[in-house]
């Protein structure tokens, strides 16, 4: 089986690289990475030599007809996956996350690929009421409400249209909040275990409250890897993990995990439009797929931790690189009430 994986050097993709190398030793393995702020090959450098790697834009068409010819089946991951840049510029979202995966599965029809597997994320549902027991499904309409929310909605109308007007032989799954080894610490788990680990304050958008579905990473690759396998073409999984974390929580649970005071916490303003709840049902995927997480936030957010505690010199370079946590206005802006 040979294997296109794009957006392989960021976090998700990456670690779905290192569950095939271990899981699926007769795969034949290429990424595809733009290698933006996002992407960063120093998360596949112990698979040098297993692994080809090609820097490319997937929005690059004759680049994408030379790298997806002769693949079995593609996988993406490739997307700006950041809320808050997102706000800030919306174009590259639009571009890479519409554009780029038009332009991808154009080139998976063209070359006859076997599955075309596409990765999305719960945010393309909109916010659920925070004190309603709600969850979101496969039948849940789309109402997507950041700029990134809109353009993943955008990116899984495209391969399903393709899949019905050109017989693309997709599956999508639709997965909550990761975190894991190899987080970018411009989200929310590996900002908290950065600034804790580095005595800072940790901010907390708006009053805390926003509760969102956190999955470990490996549990997500698993699930990719099942709907690959048993998932039939043209279905959409959901995938949660089945912890529902407010952003206060998850705060308080890491500098608890570190031994670090809880003054650390600091109140920042909220992030425009921000969606107050997600919780999602992955009891179809469980049914079909027979995946269930593994991983309880407990274990998953001490594992994480842990691996940030022995790679500093990686998330430390990584954050300089991004200056994620400088260049943001909204998390130096203090809440005025
Ligand atoms: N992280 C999450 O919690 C989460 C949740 C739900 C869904 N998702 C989805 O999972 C996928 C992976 O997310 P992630 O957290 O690993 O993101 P990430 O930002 O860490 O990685 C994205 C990767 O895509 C690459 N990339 C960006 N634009 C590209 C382009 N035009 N061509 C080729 N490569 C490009 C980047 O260099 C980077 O390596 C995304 O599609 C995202 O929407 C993520």
């Amino acid at each position: 089986m040979k294997v296109l994986v794009t957006g392989g050097a960021g976090f998700i993709g990456s670690n779905f690289v290192h569950y095939l190398v271990k899981n699926r030793p007769d795969y034949e393995i290429s990424v595809v990475d733009a290698l933006t702020y996002a992407g960063d090959k120093a998360r596949l450098a112990s698979l040098e030599n297993t692994v080809n790697f090609h820097k490319a834009d997937i929005s690059d068409a004759s680049a994408m007809d030379k790298f997806v010819a002769g693949n079995d089946l593609v996988v993406n991951f490739a997307a700006h996956s950041h809320v808050d840049r997102s706000i800030a510029d919306p174009g590259p979202f639009l571009q890479t996350n519409i554009i780029g995966t038009d332009v991808l599965a154009r080139a998976s029809i063209k070359h006859k690929v076997k599955r075309f597997h596409h990765v999305s994320t719960d945010e393309v549902f909109g916010s659920l009421e925070l004190d309603s027991s709600q969850k979101f499904n496969e039948q849940t309409a789309y109402e997507p409400r950041s700029p990134y929310a809109a353009s993943k909605a955008a990116s899984d109308h495209i391969v399903r249209a393709y899949g019905e007007t050109y017989s693309l032989p997709y599956t999508i799954t639709n997965c909550s909040n990761n975190y894991g080894p190899w987080d970018s610490p411009g989200r929310i788990v590996a900002v908290f275990t950065a600034c804790a680990l580095e005595d800072k304050p940790l901010p907390i958008y708006g009053d805390g409250k926003a509760v969102r579905d956190y999955l470990y990473v490996d549990d997500h690759c698993r699930a990719i890897d099942l709907a690959v396998q048993k998932g039939e073409v043209g279905e959409t999984y959901c995938v949660g993990g089945g912890s529902q974390k407010s952003g206060l929580e998850v705060a308080e649970a890491v500098l608890k995990i570190l031994g670090r005071s809880q003054d650390l916490i600091e109140y920042v303003a909220d992030r425009p439009g921000h969606d107050m709840r997600y919780d999602i049902d992955s009891s179809y995927a469980n049914e079909k797929l027979g995946w269930q997480p593994s991983v309880t936030f407990e274990e998953g957010l001490t594992k994480t931790v842990d691996w940030y505690k022995n790679n500093q010199p990686w998330w430390q370079a990584y954050s300089q690189r991004l200056d994620l946590m400088r260049d943001n206005e909204l998390y130096k802006t203090k809440a005025t009430s």
